[in-house]
């Protein structure tokens, strides 16, 4: 069987969900997939990124990774999505990325798919769960098999969000537990693409 191809696209401004998306591409890799990094594309005035320089470093440390197109979507099997939170919602620069696939979903193409999604917030509450669920709301109109890490491996209990992995960036870059709840995801939702690719292809 040809492997599952698995594109993972996000958002960061800071690198704390670029580490958790490097994180899920090991995972996947790890599974026996096909990976495609891939980071969308930043709208924001150059004058705001400007004004963080930790935003301005990042912007520019991740210059060499390519932005997400609609191919990169369409070729996938699995597709992750990671965001910082964004009073409780994914950031635009996601969700502008989002709101060109209408085409592709007009014609079914992003039906049947592996969804699941990830995220990052400064502060233990600030929205992690809301996050995660509302790229949900997506996933349903695309069809999509949302397939959520749950508490289907032991880190999953230190890490505690059962929606998609989270790090709370108010207490530091990942460490070991989050990334891992990433590879974990990650695995997770390419193993049960291989399920599913297997039974379409039996
Ligand atoms: C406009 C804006 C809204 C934010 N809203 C929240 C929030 O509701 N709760 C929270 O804990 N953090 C909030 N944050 C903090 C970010 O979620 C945090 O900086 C991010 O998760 C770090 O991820 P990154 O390093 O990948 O950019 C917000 C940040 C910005 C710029």
């Amino acid at each position: 069987m040809e492997p599952v191809t698995t594109t993972i696209i996000y958002y960061s401004a800071t690198g704390t969900v670029h580490a958790l998306a490097r994180a899920a591409a090991e995972g996947a890799e790890k599974a026996g997939a096909d990976v495609r990094l891939r980071k969308v594309a930043e709208t924001a005035p150059p004058e705001a990124v400007e004004a963080d320089p930790d935003w301005a470093r990042h912007l520019r440390d991740t210059a060499g990774v390519p932005e997400a197109t609609l191919d990169d979507l369409a070729w996938a099997d699995v597709v992750l999505f990671g965001t910082p939170t964004r009073f409780g919602n994914p950031a635009s620069q996601l969700r502008a990325f989002i709101e060109t696939t209408g085409a592709l979903w007009f014609q079914g193409r992003l039906a049947g798919k592996v969804y699941s999604a990830f995220t990052a917030s400064n502060t233990a509450h600030g929205g992690q769960e809301s996050t995660v669920l509302a790229l949900g709301n997506t996933f349903y109109h695309w069809g999509g098999v949302i397939v959520p890490p749950g508490y289907t491996d032991p880190v999953q209990f230190k890490s505690g969000n059962p929606y998609g992995a989270s790090h709370v960036a108010g207490s530091g870059a990942p460490g070991d537990v989050s990334l891992e709840a990433a590879r974990h995801q990650a695995r997770r939702a390419v193993d049960t693409a291989a399920a599913l690719k297997a039974g379409r292809t039996a």
